[in-house]
């Protein structure tokens, strides 16, 4: 049956998911499956039912995508979607009650504070360092790809990041900033037959792993096999496997960390539920390590479509 890519939307993260669902329309396409572009910003959701779409492939990225909202659509449309339900997804897309979960079931996550909008006076935002130190990293709970996210130097810097990431969000959180390396670790299933792929090392110049140099650059580097001690790598992949089922998370995800230099202890940033599929994507570039093509693991995720 007929299946669609659905991409674009209307989120901040809209360019991404238009690369991402292209990767993903062409592999898929070249596989044989009966493929096609559906952008929801474009078309209501409830043609899929009207044009016989049998299945859906989600590359949206952000809001009203990622966040529980269009699962929920096509629960109600009876049509089977890639990745996670309305519950795991939308809690996924909120960092803080991410963290706050993942804070009950004892996993690592940073220490934080979340400013709701009456919490946004330069009295209680001048508290925040005193608390987490500095540097400090602020950013809007429900966005991707580092948008409206600063790394907050001293206090002077504080009140403009979080002006600048309420832009996005009503309620801003700021987080300890884990002085270390970052890294990535895609998780493949659901449940006891969740696995973690490759963990990859993310080399990037001082402080600009951000938006122009996750999508339009090369400055950044992307180490997999990840050159970690193997015990290492194996307690990222562990903790993100635990973080991965704890919310629930079903067919893919990809959670984001902090190693601590002083350490090596690992912190969970985030879960990604919709991970990017871009040229410079690391779902992919994990897979691709791990013996899994990109045209593999789109027919994979497709095949795991359900309601
Ligand atoms: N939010 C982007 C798409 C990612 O995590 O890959
Ligand atoms: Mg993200």
């Amino acid at each position: 049956g007929k299946t669609a890519v659905l991409m674009g939307g209307s989120s901040a993260e809209r360019e991404v998911s238009l690369m991402s669902g292209t990767g993903v329309l062409n592999a898929l396409k070249s596989q044989g499956v009966d493929a096609y572009a559906f952008d929801p910003a474009q078309r209501e959701l409830a043609a899929l039912k009207h044009e016989g779409f049998e299945r859906v492939f989600i590359a949206l990225h952000g809001r009203h995508g990622e966040d529980g909202t269009v699962q929920g659509a096509l629960e109600l449309l009876g049509i089977p979607y890639t990745g996670s339900g309305v519950m795991a997804s939308a809690v996924a897309m909120d960092k803080v009650m991410t963290k706050r979960i993942w804070l009950a079931e004892g996993l690592p996550t940073p220490r934080y504070a979340c400013l709701t909008p009456g919490e946004q006076t330069r009295e209680r935002i001048r508290t925040v360092p005193d608390d987490l130190g500095l540097p400090l990293i602020v950013k809007p709970p429900h966005e991707g790809s580092s948008i409206g996210v600063t790394k907050v130097q001293g206090y002077s810097q504080m009140q403009e990041a979080v002006q600048l990431a309420a832009g996005y969000d009503p309620e801003v959180l700021c987080e300890e900033f884990i002085e270390g390396e970052e890294v990535t670790c895609p998780v493949l299933g659901e449940g006891v037959g969740a696995q973690a792929l490759p963990v990859i090392r993310i080399v990037a110049p001082e402080g600009a792993y951000d938006y122009q140099n996750k999508y339009f650059t090369d400055d950044v580097h992307y180490l997999v096999p990840s050159g970690l001690p193997e015990a290492e790598e194996r307690e990222i992949q562990r903790i993100v496997v635990q973080a991965y089922r704890t919310l629930g998370c079903r067919g893919w995800g990809r959670a984001d960390l902090m190693v601590r230099a002083s350490d090596r202890k690992p912190f969970l940033l985030e879960m990604n539920t919709s991970p990017g599929m871009t040229g410079h994507s690391l779902v992919p570039m994990s897979a691709r390590a791990a013996g899994i093509s990109y045209e593999q693991l789109c027919l994979h995720l497709l095949a795991g479509a359900r309601l």
